[in-house]
């Protein structure tokens, strides 16, 4: 019970990793707190969270909306008395390019990844405080640290999330309130479409790109979270755990030469 009695808040923990993180955090101990603009969906993990005995709510919260970022902070205070977890989980995104994305989007995926990070923690951190201290993970990616083409809003984004909880966890390290992010690869969950996985050569190039050859789950993720907001972690603040099967630390000649050789192998489907 690593998070015994800890009041956690997840934003956009309605599926997906969010959802993982909710059970495993729920598993430990932790009082959750969902904050999704999806309403069912969000009620649904919750429910599922109080049928295995756990303390959860849901709280309807778009994260882009400045005054619903401070209402989800004190809904969960309100509750259950305190804070000690925040997880920035929460996304939206538009791709393109820096000359095809309109502005507005470009506005929209910022305020939802890094100025909602940011809103987070200027309501959540004068309550960790009180709490003796605190935990704060954004859930930053791959693409915060590689870029891949016609992304320039989540990557510029997911990049900034890296600095930025850097720079928090320098501001914020005096009150023991620790800022971490997370960089997943792949993660592939019930929130998708997988249709894909129906297919071998579909599957199997994918899992090329892995040295692990397999993608991620929520489960991976959420256990890095775990180990963030646990007390293990009381000494690591200011880092980016890559939870990624190791497709970042490969040499991209060797990742090209596997990916060729099994496109070799599959040239029926190259036509
Ligand atoms: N799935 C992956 O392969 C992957 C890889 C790297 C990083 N990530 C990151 O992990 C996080 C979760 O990804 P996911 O795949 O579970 O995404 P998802 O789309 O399945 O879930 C995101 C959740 O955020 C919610 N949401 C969207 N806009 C919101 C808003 N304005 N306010 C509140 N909630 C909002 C959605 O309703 C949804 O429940 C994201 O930050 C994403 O960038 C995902």
């Amino acid at each position: 019970m690593r998070l015994d009695g800890k009041v956690v808040v997840i934003t956009g923990g309605a599926q997906g990793i969010g959802r993982g993180i909710a059970h495993r955090y729920a598993e430990e101990g932790g009082r959750v707190v969902v904050a999704d603009v999806k309403e069912e969906r969000g009620q649904a993990t919750t429910d599922e969270l109080t049928a295995k005995g756990a303390q959860a709510l849901f709280i309807h919260t778009d994260v882009t909306d400045a005054t619903q970022i401070q209402a989800m902070i004190d809904f969960a205070v309100e509750r259950y008395g305190r804070l000690d977890v925040l997880v920035n989980n929460a996304y939206w995104s538009k791709g393109g390019t820096a000359v095809e994305l309109e502005l507005e989007d470009w506005n929209k995926a910022m305020a939802a990844m890094v100025t909602a990070s940011y809103l987070g923690a200027k309501h959540a951190v004068p309550h960790m405080e009180r709490a003796g201290g605190g935990s704060i993970i954004s859930i930053s990616s791959v693409h915060g640290i590689l870029a891949a083409a016609r992304s320039v809003a989540y990557e510029t984004a997911k990049g900034a999330l890296i600095l930025l909880v850097k720079q928090m966890a320098v501001d914020f390290g005096p009150l023991n309130v620790r800022v971490n992010a997370i960089c997943p690869g792949l993660i592939v969950h019930e929130g998708q479409n997988t249709a894909w996985q129906q297919d071998p050569f579909q599957v199997g190039r994918r899992q090329m790109d892995y040295p692990l050859r397999r993608w991620g789950t929520p489960q991976d993720i959420a256990n890095a979270a775990l180990y963030l907001a646990s007390d293990e972690a009381s000494f690591v603040t200011g880092h980016a755990l890559v939870v990624d099967g190791g497709m970042t630390v490969q040499l991209q000649d060797s990742h090209s030469q596997r990916v060729v050789e099994f496109l070799r192998q599959h040239r029926d489907r190259l036509a």
